[in-house]
């Protein structure tokens, strides 16, 4: 499973990446807008840091419109893959990405049958957003499954992106159900490696070694 960075901040970007855990980064604008400075330059600079899939969405809500977003956001590097609404008119600026070559990933999307037609028409990526799901009351897990097993049934090659992470368990859950991907808050990354355990453990290791008596 790889995991992206949920952020458009760069130095949450910086840090993750040099431990090693950013397989890529997915930004939506209201991340991008929490940056407030010039987004085309700041993807510029995530695509240069990461040098993997870096998602930046457009922000039209007509398909010509969107597909010429597209286009510009492409151009910014070989990495970019652009993230378009999972509405009928993402739908058709989709369809068009597909055809141009770009790399696309299907946002805000909460049920099967959007996947199901994402899939269907080519897209890169899949964003189910599971944490909201899990807000109003939803079991976002079986979404997640019925998704996997849909996609597993005809061979789909679209990835599974696991989007709206909120804890560890959500990273657990959706790996064991198969997501190719799992983005991730910074919140959530710091807690990736965390168990008491591990730092009680370390802190007696280190202590016992402390009293050892030099040999004589
Ligand atoms: C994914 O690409 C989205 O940017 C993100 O996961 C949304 O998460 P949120 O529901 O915490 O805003």
């Amino acid at each position: 499973m790889k995991f992206f960075i949920d952020t458009a901040n760069l130095d949450q970007i910086r840090k993750y990446r040099d431990m090693h855990l950013v397989d890529g980064v997915t930004t939506n604008p209201s991340l991008a807008a929490k940056e407030n400075t010039d987004f085309r330059s700041l993807i510029k600079t995530i695509c240069d840091l990461v040098q993997a899939p870096v998602s930046a969405e457009v922000v039209s809500t007509r398909a010509d419109e969107m597909f010429a977003e597209a286009r510009e956001l492409a151009a910014i590097s070989p990495h970019v893959v652009v993230k378009l609404p999972t509405i009928p008119e993402g739908i058709k600026a989709l369809a068009r990405c597909v055809e141009a070559g770009i790399p696309t990933n299907m946002t805000l999307v909460f049920q099967p049958l959007q996947a199901l037609i994402v899939a269907k028409i080519g897209a890169t990526y899949v964003s189910p957003f599971l944490g909201r799901l899990d807000d109003i009351g939803q079991d976002s897990m079986d979404v997640l499954s019925v998704i996997r097993e849909i996609y597993d049934n005809y061979d789909f090659q679209t990835k599974i992106l696991a989007a709206s992470l909120r804890h560890p368990l959500h990273v657990v859950q959706a790996a064991r159900l198969g997501a190719d991907v799992a983005t991730l808050p910074p919140t959530v990354f710091d807690k990736l490696l965390d168990h008491p355990l591990t730092t009680i453990g370390l802190e007696r290791f280190l202590a016992d070694w402390g009293k050892m008596r030099p040999e004589a």
